[in-house]
């Protein structure tokens, strides 16, 4: 695939980024729950490719595009139908699904190498480990993305490498309590055939949990990369060298070759990192790591993508650019020098009131908790134009125990957050006639780290006649804000209401309620929102994954069938705060 068989448009380019040596950049560069990046260089189209992980979203691995290392355009994602990877609809427990993935191309495809983790069954049950491949000719279009190729390996963060013999190899992670290291096997990838045992090659420099491995062939060396310290405050990046594939390899002597860890920088959990060139022959590395300063207390977006410059002379090690940081020089950023193609949205750009119009489709950056249930999302059903139709689930967002879903889904979609402040509303119409069926808005982490405020039919609390209340509901490993009711005004019935979550400083969270402005304004001027709820980021700034807003419905375990009806889908970034001390924003 070249550029201009696909019609790229030269464009004119705009003021600062004409500008011949612009080497300033800001982390993240993918802000929002965007962990373990894997990137590539592809030279035809000088233009750069990264993925990352997603555990239980779907659609999963998102692939995004730049040229400029700096705007980074959503172009698809690699798991895009239920049926490539059927067993991600059972997946239960909130840090399993799809762990690190490795993007690489070779002979003009390209591989998606990844892990399906049942992270609720035992280490020692192979079964735990579902090691996948996908593989496309064609980035840009997400339906040519291959159903799974499976491969046995007990253990995750896979990755191929091809050897002089044009035979692939994977390495990867061996669950750590079972037989902790870095192994290696010839595998055949369009098969899934395992061609050799797995071979124990590295077992880092002794710090916890070897993972994250990827193998580079420079100047006759093979560079085993790896992060070593679990993904929180003690992650690093180690590397080790060898002139055979199997080893033996050794260590660098300035490892960790690059870590945030026993700092007092903003961003913490520097690790997992992959290594590129871009065009002008220049090393770039990028990693996931964690905007919670040294408290390490509050981190809604988890593990986000960040960038940084690398210099790797012949026969040397690689040397970081570290401690990364918000705002970072490196070497000259490549120049936008056509328009990516496709659609989809950067990956910093907010959603401006969202209209689902009449036969467009749900937006690509949308996403599930595990594979929705198709027919509970329309987007301008009849009679309803300029919505989007949610059915109920049975379930409400905790699901079942053990964050287990079940057939009939969690109807829910949202977005990342993606920036530190921001506001998020929608407008819910929505007349609910059975107890117990609830439409409304979440802050979510996990089936059991989230808060949410929906528009509830329920009993009052002297246990009348059901009425309308707003319903709120926390859930987290640490004391959250008390459920709590509140009756929709009297007035308020039978309107169409402005449900909206809002970043009231770098902590904390507000739920709020209003009814709707009519479309056009002539309604007059709404009454002052009324506050649900105040909630810290600190009960969603937990495990493997980030923040998603979004929309829910749930008939709380009853009957109820009652569709809502959202519109006006806003979502808007006020700022990153990308420091500690000065509280940049930008
Ligand atoms: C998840 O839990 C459900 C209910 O216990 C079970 O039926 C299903 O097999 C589990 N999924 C996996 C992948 O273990
Ligand atoms: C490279 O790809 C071409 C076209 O798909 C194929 O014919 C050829 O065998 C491949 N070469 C190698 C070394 O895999
Ligand atoms: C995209 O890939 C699908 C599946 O391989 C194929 O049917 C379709 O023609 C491709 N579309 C384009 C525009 O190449
Ligand atoms: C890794 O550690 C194990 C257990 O200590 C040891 O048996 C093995 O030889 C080590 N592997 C390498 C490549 O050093
Ligand atoms: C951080 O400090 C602890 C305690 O001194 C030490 O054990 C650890 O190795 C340090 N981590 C890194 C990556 O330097
Ligand atoms: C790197 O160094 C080796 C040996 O010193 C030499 O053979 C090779 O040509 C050099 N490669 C480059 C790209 O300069
Ligand atoms: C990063 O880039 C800067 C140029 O702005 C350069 O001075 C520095 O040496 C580079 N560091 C590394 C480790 O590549
Ligand atoms: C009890 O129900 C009545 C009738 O719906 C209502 O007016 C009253 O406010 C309720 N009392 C409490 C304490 O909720
Ligand atoms: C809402 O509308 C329905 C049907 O139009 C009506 O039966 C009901 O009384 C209305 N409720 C309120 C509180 O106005
Ligand atoms: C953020 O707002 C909350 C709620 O108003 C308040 O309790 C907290 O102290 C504020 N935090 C900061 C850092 O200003
Ligand atoms: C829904 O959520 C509540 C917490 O508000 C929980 O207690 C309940 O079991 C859930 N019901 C169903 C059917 O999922």
């Amino acid at each position: 695939m070249y550029f201009l068989q696909l019609g790229f448009a030269f464009v004119a380019l705009p003021g600062p980024v004409a500008s011949q040596f612009l080497t300033a950049f800001y982390n993240p560069i993918i802000p929002g729950f965007h962990p373990d990046p894997s990137c590539i260089h592809v030279p035809e189209e000088d233009t750069f490719y990264c993925a990352s992980s997603t555990f239980n979203v779907f659609p999963g691995i998102p692939i995004y595009a730049s040229q400029d290392l700096t705007s980074w355009r959503l172009v698809g994602h690699v798991l895009n139908r239920a049926s490539q990877l059927p067993d991600l609809a059972i997946s239960n427990g909130s840090t399993s699904g799809i762990w690190a993935p490795t993007l690489r191309r070779h002979n003009g495809t390209f591989y998606l190498v990844t892990t399906l983790v049942h992270d609720k069954r035992p280490e020692q049950d192979p079964s735990r480990w579902d090691n996948i491949v996908f593989e496309t000719k064609d980035l840009w279009n997400e339906s040519s993305w291959s159903d799974a190729v499976h491969f046995k390996f007990q253990g995750y963060d896979p990755s191929p490498v091809w050897d002089k013999d044009g035979e692939s190899y994977v390495v990867g992670a061996h669950a750590y309590r079972v037989e902790p290291g870095i192994h290696l096997a010839k595998v055949d990838l369009k098969t899934g055939e395992v061609k050799s045992d797995w071979t124990n090659v590295w077992n880092g420099t002794g710090g916890l949990a070897p993972e994250g491995p990827h193998i580079y062939q420079k100047d006759g060396y093979y560079y085993l990369l790896a992060a070593e310290g679990g993904t929180s405050e003690d992650h690093m990046v180690t590397i080790a060298r060898s002139k055979n594939l199997y080893g033996p390899y050794d260590n660098d002597p300035s490892n960790p070759v690059l870590t945030n860890a026993n700092s007092t920088n903003y961003f913490q959990a520097v690790g997992h990192a992959d290594l590129f060139q871009d065009g002008r022959g220049n090393w770039w590395g990028v990693a996931l790591s964690v905007r919670s300063g040294p408290e390490y207390k509050t981190f809604p977006m988890g593990r986000e993508t960040v960038l940084t410059n690398v210099t790797w002379s012949n026969g040397s090690w690689p040397v970081f650019n570290g401690p990364i940081k918000g705002a970072m020089r490196g070497w000259q950023l490549p120049r936008i020098i056509q328009d990516l193609p496709g659609d989809g949205p950067f990956a910093h750009e907010g959603d401006e009131d969202l209209e689902f119009s009449p036969g467009s489709k749900i937006p690509p950056h949308f996403i599930y908790w595990r594979p929705p249930i198709k027919e509970n999302y329309v987007v301008s059903p009849k009679g309803h134009p300029n919505t989007l139709q949610l059915k109920p689930s049975k379930l409400n967002l905790t699901g079942l125990d053990g964050n287990t879903g079940g057939p009939g889904g969690q109807t829910f979609v949202g977005r990342r957050q993606s920036d530190t402040l921001f506001d998020y509303n929608v407008d819910i119409d929505f007349q609910p006639t059975v107890p117990g069926e609830e439409v409304g808005i979440t802050l979510f982490l996990s089936q059991n780290h989230h808060a949410r405020m929906g528009i509830a039919l329920l009993p009052s609390t002297n246990n009348t006649k059901p009425s309308l209340q707003f319903s709120f509901h926390a859930i987290s490993y640490i004391p959250v804000p008390s459920s709590l009711t509140v009756p929709v005004p009297d007035g308020w019935h039978n309107r169409t209401l402005t449900l909206s979550l809002e970043t009231l400083n770098t902590t904390h969270y507000s739920f709020n309620a209003n009814i709707a402005v009519a479309p056009g304004g002539n309604g007059g001027k709404p009454p002052k929102p009324i506050r649900i709820a105040t909630v810290p980021g600190e009960i969603i700034s937990w495990g493997f994954t980030g923040a998603i807003v979004g929309v829910y419905a749930t008939a709380n375990g009853g009957d109820g069938t009652t569709p809502a009806y959202v519109s006006r889908w806003n979502y808007r970034g006020w700022g990153q705060v990308r420091d500690n001390w000065d509280g940049l924003l930008a």
